[in-house]
């Protein structure tokens, strides 16, 4: 028993890893990091002082999801929403805030094998932030463990119609819109996320029962885990627990409970 657990666990996670099975691990974990802003107001802290302090929850959530082998983790770091409506100042602060990271992180990316990668209108960021991504996703390009996608300027909406306008242009370059071909399987591959399963779970800290415009389409089959921690507060043990949760969950794909069926559909297996 004790020769199953991951390098690297500390005492909390060890206890939690213990009860979930290897073999049922989610593939793909998507993560709604929210509750900054409350964490520094329950401090009498400025808002920015809740985002620095997610950095060590960053941290601690990539570090557990690769040490137990989580294929893929992708995590909600700025909305396009957050980026049209909050106050510039917040906005000049999480993209420093985004550049240090990066710059520090890199060397831990790589030792873990983390390759990173990005999804959002990434053209619309600054460009000394645009040059640092660019960086640092192929500083960690030739790694082959987990991949880590940060969501940036990202909005589901807009990726939906990204990805019809991309279905547009492909037909039109392959003779004309008569070759338009409209199916899930073409849509998914127009998708920003289209070289990753759909998400298995997703985890929304501080309490908020909402999707907030976040991988609308790939989290169509998703188990849903809403945790009261406050977003700088998070750690790898509670991603664990998020893990426990959705093992007790019992996944329908639409069908019937298990037993009553003979098997799910077809599409249901496809969205595993
Ligand atoms: C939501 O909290 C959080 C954000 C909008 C920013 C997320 C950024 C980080 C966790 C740190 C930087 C990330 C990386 C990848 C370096 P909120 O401000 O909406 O909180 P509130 O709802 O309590 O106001």
């Amino acid at each position: 028993m004790q020769a199953r657990i991951p390098a690297g666990l500390d005492r909390k996670e060890t206890e939690v890893y213990r009860q979930l099975d290897p073999d049922r691990l989610p593939r793909h974990i998507a993560i709604i990091m929210d509750g900054n802003g409350r964490w520094a107001k329950r401090r009498h802290l400025p808002r920015v002082a809740g985002h620095r302090a997610g950095v060590t929850a960053v941290r601690s959530t990539i570090e557990t999801a690769a040490r137990i082998h989580i294929p893929a983790l992708t995590l909600y770091a700025f909305s396009e929403e957050n980026w049209k409506k909050r106050p510039r100042s917040e906005v000049g602060f999480l993209m420093g805030l985004l550049g240090r990271y990066l710059k520090a992180e890199v060397p831990a990316l790589n030792k873990n094998n983390i390759r990173l990668e990005y999804i959002g209108r990434q053209h619309e960021l600054p460009e000394d932030v645009q040059e640092r991504m660019a960086w640092a996703r192929e500083s960690t390009a030739r790694n082959t463990g987990m991949a880590l996608t940060l969501a940036l300027n990202y909005s589901a909406r807009s990726e939906l119609v990204d990805a019809f306008r991309s279905m547009v242009e492909k037909a039109t370059s392959n003779g004309g819109i008569e070759h338009l071909e409209i199916n899930e399987d073409e849509v998914a591959r127009h998708l920003y996320t289209r070289a990753l399963p759909d998400p298995d779970l997703v985890v929304r800290t501080s309490g908020e029962m909402r999707l907030s415009n976040f991988l609308l389409w790939q989290l169509a089959y998703a188990e849903i885990y809403v945790t009261p921690t406050l977003w700088p507060d998070f750690r790898g043990v509670h991603l664990l627990e998020g893990i426990a949760e959705y093992q007790k969950r019992e996944r329908r794909y639409g069908g019937l409970n298990h037993g009553e069926a003979h098997t799910n559909s077809e599409h249901a297996k496809n969205h595993k």
